[in-house]
């Protein structure tokens, strides 16, 4: 099944011969065993008060039940990874890892420009169901979102792809007007920098985590302003010319309504591909070429196109989102609903 998919993606690392699917796997042993090994040498940072099973006493069937609904889900819509996987990604931005993008007020998080394709939320909502069932009041709707964004994009390995630390708590404030500190794929590489430093994430962060764009789509508006100015063509110089009439193809005007893959070469699959794209002026959005505008970043980009230091990065930077502005302890709340604060 998995070697099937990586047969279609047409991956550079592995060969196209009858051995493919033995070296496949012996591949994936290779780098889940590097990435446990990392994980452990990798707590830099001061730990805000998160574990890894932090539910073990509380919640047990917690990481079977994350795991078992969304590989269900993800199994049945392939659109789902990419979802979850920038749906954590909002909700860390915005006022830290609080499941405050999950709120249904009045001018939540929701209901701001940058939600475009931003969904699984349906996907959140069965998983809290069950849990619900399973540990009533115990696991935070901030916990799910870590741990559902890892399980869907580990479906295509059958394995975790990272380690996720749980003990967050839920906000209880959302507010469109918050969502500013989410980057913007027109901004340049400082100011890009800038919003993941704010975050207390760094150059290697951003570098690694833009690697998440070797899964999903992006909206033609988020990137027709690199392919036309009005209605005349007027190609972005970051752009290879080849890779600009495949987006033209499927953005024909500034106005088209369409999606293009943020990774052209192997859309569906979490692999290293996107940072060979940045390389070779294929990268999707301003923001990926922004990162060849940079030195240090560029260097980056080369390294992180080994695909064994591209997951060992990203884990380790995914931890580190994974603890923005976390509620620990006794902050915040354990929604009953992931969508609506506790009503007592
Ligand atoms: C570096 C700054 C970043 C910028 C400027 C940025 C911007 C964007 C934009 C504009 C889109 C397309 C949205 C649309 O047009 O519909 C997108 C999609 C996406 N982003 Fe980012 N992003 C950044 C970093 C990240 C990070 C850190 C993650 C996760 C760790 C992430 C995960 C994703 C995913 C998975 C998608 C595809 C969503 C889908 O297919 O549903 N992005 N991003
Ligand atoms: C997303 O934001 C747009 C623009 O602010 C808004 O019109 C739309 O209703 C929002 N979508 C959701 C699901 O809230
Ligand atoms: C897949 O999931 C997305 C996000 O929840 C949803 O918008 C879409 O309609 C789903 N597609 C199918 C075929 O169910
Ligand atoms: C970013 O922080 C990590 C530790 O979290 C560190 O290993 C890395 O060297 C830092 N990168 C830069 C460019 O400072
Ligand atoms: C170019 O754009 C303008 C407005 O943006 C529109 O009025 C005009 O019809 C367009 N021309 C063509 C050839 O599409």
């Amino acid at each position: 099944m998995v070697g099937r998919q990586q047969a279609a993606g047409g991956s550079r690392w592995r060969g196209d011969g009858g051995a493919a699917a033995a070296w496949w796997w012996w591949w994936v042993a290779v780098v889940l065993g590097h990435l446990v090994a990392s994980a452990r040498a990798g707590l830099l940072e001061t730990n805000p008060g998160l574990a890894y099973n932090f539910y073990q006493k509380s919640c047990p069937s917690v990481d079977s039940i994350v795991r078992s609904v969304t590989w269900a889900q993800v199994a049945a819509n392939s659109t789902l990874p990419a979802r979850l996987l920038r749906l954590h990604f909002h909700d860390c931005f915005v006022k830290g890892c609080d499941a405050s993008i999950l709120l249904d007020n009045a001018q939540s998080e929701k209901t701001a420009g940058p939600n475009l394709s931003v969904g699984g939320y349906e996907v959140i909502d069965a998983i809290k169901a069950q849990l619900e069932q399973a540990c009533p009041g115990v696991v935070s709707c901030a916990d799910i979102l870590a741990l559902a964004a890892r399980d869907a994009v580990s479906y295509q390995f059958k394995a975790s792809l990272w380690q996720v630390e749980t003990g967050r708590r839920d906000g209880t404030v959302s507010l469109a007007s918050n969502t500013g500190a989410l980057p913007s794929p027109f901004a340049g590489f400082a100011g890009i920098l800038q919003s993941f430093q704010n975050r207390g994430l760094n150059l290697t962060d951003l570098v690694a985590l833009s690697g998440a764009h070797t899964i999903g789509v992006a909206s033609c508006s988020s990137v027709t302003p690199r392919l036309y100015q009005g209605n005349a063509t007027n190609v972005d110089p970051l752009l290879d010319a080849a890779y600009a009439k495949t987006l033209m193809s499927s953005c024909p005007s500034s106005s088209s309504s369409g999606t293009v893959n943020l990774d052209g070469g192997t859309a569906a699959k979490f692999d290293s591909r996107y940072f060979t794209n940045v390389l070779n002026k294929q990268g999707t959005l301003a923001s990926d070429a922004a990162l060849t505008q940079n030195a240090a970043a560029a260097q980056m980009v080369q390294d992180l196109t080994n695909p064994i230091k591209f997951y060992a990065a990203f884990s380790m930077s995914m931890k580190k989102m994974g603890r923005v502005e976390v509620l620990t302890g006794t902050s915040g709340q354990i929604r009953k609903q992931c969508r609506q604060v506790n009503s007592s």
